[in-house]
């Protein structure tokens, strides 16, 4: 089989992940790499014997699939310009950064020639497979208890700016709205506080959700706050049962009265693996060449954007809002 030739737009942190990963893959080719730094193109190029091209067009006439690693503002134009020329697309998180555009990225892929792939990692994670695992056939939810920190809006410099992120949800706790619609299923409603310390936008937020399925939970998330290890941590409370993640480092599990508890480590995992990058870019080229449905579609990408969407909407409004 002739390999595929991948095209990397945007030769920053993440491209370079992805590329380590790729490269280990028999069944493609890093073919060209594009950065409005051409430095970063080169460099990044250099690494894995691709050429650095000065324009996208260059790059998606080499290419049979991209991936779309530029910050978050600019993922939409790129997504469909990808998306009309027929290529195969695996476009970092956030899908979109409000949800007119997720919307159109959406209804673009409906007939789409190639496969389109959202990155949420968190879905691979080997520590929130077991926990969906768990939950699916032996720990029936209650409620649960969400946290996702950041320590700085300051690496990358762009974290800081919501003209570039969208906003700070469309940044970091996007990766928690998927992971709970992953792990409990669709988000009817919620209503949330929020309110703005170092940077020039909402960077603390307390959320109350309410999921279909009758399922209550909180999430609590916060631009300014530490590296204090966890800075992602959820608790889910079942029938006489606790399944507490930290991490994507280890699942602990309490099933019984007296407190005891059985820990899984997935510490010893490399990180590529350990935070699911690993299993997100095999399990893209699997679709590409089996022809078979991507694991994270666009529309879990505009399900996720509408509930950082909804946030936002009851922040401004103080009252409850229903996630469409
Ligand atoms: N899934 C995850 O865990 C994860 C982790 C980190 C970043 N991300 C996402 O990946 C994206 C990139 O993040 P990063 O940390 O790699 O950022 P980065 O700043 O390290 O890299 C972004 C690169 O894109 C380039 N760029 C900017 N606009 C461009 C354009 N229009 N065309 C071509 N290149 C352009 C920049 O020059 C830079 O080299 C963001 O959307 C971020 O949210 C996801």
């Amino acid at each position: 089989m002739k390999r595929i030739d991948i095209g990397i737009i945007g030769a920053g942190y993440i491209a370079a992940v992805h590329a380590d990963v790729l490269a280990r893959d028999d069944r493609v080719r890093i073919a060209a790499v594009h950065d409005v730094v051409p430095a970063c193109a080169e460099r990044l190029a250099r690494t894995h014997s691709a050429i650095a091209v000065a324009t996208t067009l260059d790059l998606l006439e080499r290419s049979d699939a991209v991936f779309i690693t530029t910050p978050n503002t600019q993922h939409v134009s790129l997504a469909i310009a990808a998306i009309e020329t027929g290529k195969h697309v695996f476009c970092e998180k956030p899908l979109a950064t409000n949800v007119a555009d997720a919307q159109m990225v959406f209804e673009k892929t409906r007939n789409a020639r190639g496969v389109f792939q959202v990155g949420h990692n968190r879905r691979f994670a080997p520590v929130y497979v077991e926990l969906k695992r768990m939950l699916s056939e032996t720990h029936a939810p209650h409620s649960a208890h969400v946290k996702m920190n950041r320590g700085e809006l300051l690496k990358p410099e762009w974290t800081g700016n919501p003209e570039i992120t969208g906003g700070f949800l469309y940044e970091t706790p996007i990766h928690m709205f998927d992971m709970m619609r992953f792990l409990f299923g669709e988000v009817e409603s919620l209503h949330a506080i929020g309110s703005r310390h170092e940077y020039n936008e909402i960077d603390d937020f307390s959320v109350l959700m309410k999921f279909a399925s009758g399922m209550h939970a909180t999430l609590a998330t916060a631009a300014d706050a530490s590296w204090l290890f966890p800075f992602e941590r959820v608790e889910v409370f079942c029938h006489h049962a606790t399944l507490v993640t930290r991490e994507m480092e280890s699942l602990t599990k309490s099933s019984n009265l007296e407190g005891h508890f059985t820990t899984q480590t997935m510490q010893q995992l490399p990180r590529e693996e350990k935070w699911g990058y690993l299993q997100e870019d095999r399990a893209f080229i699997d679709s590409i060449a089996n022809n078979s449905p991507p694991l994270v579609t666009a529309f879990d990408g505009l399900r996720s954007v509408e509930i950082a969407d909804a946030v936002y909407e009851s922040v401004r409004s103080g009252t409850p809002v229903n996630v469409r």
